[in-house]
């Protein structure tokens, strides 16, 4: 297997690999919401705040937080088109108009200084470059604003059913964080994680669909893979499940997420 290969995805590849996703991103992914739950309990659910979702895809949770927070206006910011077109035909079909999209930067995000009650990201902030997501992200909320950042650490990636069962799943995906390397840059950024917050989710899925969700590239970091290499590993994955699970109609495993709310000293 060629491990010489680039494990960095640029960011046009990055790109390309939403954009060509984009149209059917919510039937690859699991959508969890006790983590907006969690979220509205945290904020009061009925307040008239302005909230931002960075890396928002194709608004499977802008959606979420649009239900959790009646009054809110919500900003929804991905770097994506595709995406965005998605999520404004989503968000509208599901009749919502409190929200507006734009395609921006998370790294120069296109928010006014001190407009925001609380800017939101998930799944997205391996993909930016995070001292300039944290000091604009400083910049566009107001003094007692909130951030929630919800991610899967390194560790966490490694002990999902792809980072078990994979080959070089977990090793090629060295974009995401460990907790002491989010908790460093938090504090650089002259912010305080007021509290944390893992989700555990048990999953039960069948082989065909992990085939499937890995063959579509529901995880970007698939898309890391050359051809040859992801048609090896794939293989000794499907053996990897069926020495490892009897019924390949119930393989099940447990993901583990984690979400940090975050603010201004
Ligand atoms: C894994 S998806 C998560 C989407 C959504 N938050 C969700 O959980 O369904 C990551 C998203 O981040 C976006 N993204 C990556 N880099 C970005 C950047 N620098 N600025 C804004 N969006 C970015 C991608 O286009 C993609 O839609």
């Amino acid at each position: 297997m060629n491990l010489t290969r680039e494990l960095i995805l640029t960011e046009p590849k990055a790109n390309n690999h939403f954009s060509k996703i984009a149209s059917n991103y919510k039937e690859l992914r699991t959508t969890d919401v006790d983590h907006i739950k969690h979220i509205k309990n945290l904020l009061d659910g009925e307040s008239k705040i302005n909230i931002a979702d960075i890396g928002c895809g194709d608004g499977r949770y802008s959606l979420e937080i649009l239900k959790s927070f009646k009054n809110c206006y919500l900003h929804c910011i991905d770097y994506n088109e595709n995406m965005i077109k998605y999520l404004e035909r989503y968000l509208t079909e599901n009749k919502f108009t409190n929200f507006c999209a734009r395609s921006g930067d998370a790294n120069k995000l296109p928010l006014e200084n001190d407009s925001m009650d609380c800017v939101m990201t998930f799944n997205a902030i391996h993909h930016f470059d995070l001292e300039k997501f944290f000091s604009e992200v400083y910049g566009s909320l107001k003094d007692d604003g909130h951030l929630f950042i919800y991610t899967r650490l390194r560790n966490q990636n490694y002990r999902s059913v792809w980072g078990e069962y994979f080959p070089l799943f977990a090793d090629m995906e060295n974009r995401l964080y460990e907790l002491n390397e989010l908790e460093e840059y938090v504090e650089n950024a002259e912010m305080n994680i007021k509290s944390l917050r893992v989700f555990g989710h048990s999953r039960t899925s069948t082989l065909d669909r992990l085939v499937h969700q890995a063959k579509n590239n529901h995880y970007s970091t698939f898309a890391l893979y050359d051809e040859k290499t992801f048609d090896e590993s794939l293989d000794i994955f499907q053996k990897n499940i069926q020495k490892n699970f009897n019924d390949l109609e119930q393989i099940t495993w447990h993901d583990e997420n984690i979400l940090l709310e975050i603010e201004k000293y």
